[in-house]
């Protein structure tokens, strides 16, 4: 991948409100357009109603105009090759096909490049049910 993604994630991430976990996170998605989207998390003092990065990305992404997800990366300041959790796993999954890359960071760069079938096989579908 191009080095803007990893760094709109790393601006994004700096960005990041967390001030109960002390956690920053910071995603960014590309379309297969060009375009780039990122976002990071947002905690609340009721911490069951904060979110993560990912999902702030997916909200700019829509807002967006949508599109085709080819790319996504993933930073937190504290944790080398930080994975989505699996609420997230199951948002991207929404928008972001099996074949979409998924780049875990570190300080310095994408750490591990895997797609978003081996982030979420067997993920459940809406498409699928009768
Ligand atoms: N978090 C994210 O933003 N993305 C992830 O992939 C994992 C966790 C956030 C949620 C919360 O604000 C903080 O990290 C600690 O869980």
């Amino acid at each position: 991948m191009s080095h803007d993604l990893y760094l709109a994630a790393k601006a994004a991430m700096a960005k990041a409100y967390a001030p109960y976990s002390k956690f920053p996170v910071g995603a960014a998605i590309r379309t297969e357009d060009g375009r780039i989207f990122a976002g990071a998390n947002i905690e609340v003092a009721s911490f069951p109603e904060g979110w993560c990065a990912e999902t702030t990305a997916l909200g700019h992404y829509i807002m967006g105009g949508g599109g085709r997800i080819v790319e996504i990366a993933v930073i937190a300041e504290r944790m080398a090759k930080c994975t989505p959790c699996g609420g997230c796993r199951q948002r991207l999954a929404e928008f972001a096909g099996p074949e979409a890359k998924l780049y875990l960071c570190d300080e310095t760069g994408v750490a591990e490049t895997v797609t978003m079938g081996d982030m979420l096989p067997y993920g459940f579908r809406g498409d699928t049910w009768t």
